[in-house]
Parts: C-alpha cells; sequence; structure tokens
C-alpha cells in the first residue's frame, strides 16, 4: 500500500495519482488533505502518510504541495523517513536505485499531470540496487537522525 498526502496546493494532484494508481490495482492510505480549497498546513500531512510507512503499514509515502519542499522538508524529520523531491524521472530512478528513497515528493505547482505520473510509476517500479557502497552510504546517512 501507498500513503498519499498533499495540502491543498496539491489536491488536485493527489486526487489524479490516487486514481491512477488505484486503476494499476495499487492500494492507496489516502492522508488527506481532504479538502482542496481550505488552506492548511503541509507538515500535517506529511507526519500523517510518513508515520504509516514507519510503521510499516506502507511501503512508500508521495507526499505533494505546491513545490514539493515544504512536504520533502517535513518527511525528512520523520525517522527512517528517506525523501527525495523530485522534478524529472532520472531523479526518481536513480533515488530508488542509490538512496532507497521510501518517500517522494513533489510540486503540482511545479510539474505538469503526465510528467508526474511517470516520475510516480518510475519511483514506484524501480528496485533499491543494494550495492554495498550504496547501502554503506545510506547507513551513515540514517546515523545522522540519532546525532551520530
Ligand atoms: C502553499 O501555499 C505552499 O506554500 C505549499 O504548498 C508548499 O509549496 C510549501 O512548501
Amino acid at each position: 500500500m501507498i500513503a498519499l498526502a498533499s495540502d491543498h496546493a496539491a489536491y488536485e494532484f493527489k486526487s489524479r495519482i490516487k486514481e491512477h494508481l488505484e486503476s494499476k490495482g495499487i492500494a492507496v492510505l489516502d492522508c488527506g488533505t481532504f479538502d482542496g480549497v481550505k488552506s492548511c498546513d503541509y507538515s500535517d500531512f506529511a507526519v500523517e502518510a510518513c508515520k504509516a510507512v514507519q510503521s510499516g503499514k506502507c511501503e512508500k509515502a508521495i507526499v505533494i504541495c505546491g513545490t514539493g519542499i515544504g512536504m520533502s522538508m517535513a518527511a525528512n524529520k520523520m525517522k527512517g523517513i528517506r525523501c527525495a523531491l523530485c522534478s524529472d524521472t532520472f531523479s526518481a530512478r536513480m533515488t530508488r536505485l542509490h538512496n532507497d528513497a521510501n518517500a517522494l515528493a513533489m510540486g503540482e505547482r511545479v510539474l505538469g499531470l503526465g510528467l508526474a505520473l511517470d516520475i510516480v510509476d518510475t519511483f514506484l517500479s524501480t528496485e533499491y540496487s543494494g550495492e554495498e557502497r550504496h547501502s554503506r552510504r545510506i547507513a551513515k546517512v540514517m546515523k545522522i537522525e540519532e546525532g551520530k
């Protein structure tokens, strides 16, 4: 299952991405926002989506806001979350291969819907390479959140 969250600025993309994933048989946990008009705070929804990844309920999270920046900042404060802000499919592929990213952030005000869906598909279909040098680097990054 994929956790999906947005703020008001990316409500439209959330709806379209949800439809896209469900049409492919991929289950979605919709973590809100559930109102495309009322202004809200992106961090509230990033936290909900990332908690679902932390608990193991969801394999990955997709978090979207106007730029994707606020969502990615909030997600990367959550323990165990490696969130990549992507605006191209190359980065989406590489962050899975090299960083084993478990969250994807995007900006609705940055991307067209077609590219956003390609980024989602690339991110979700690319497996982590598992190469030793990347695992070593990821382990070092994860130690940073422990203050080590
Ligand atoms: C909302 O106006 C906007 O600031 C938010 O969606 C996001 O872009 C923040 O990083």
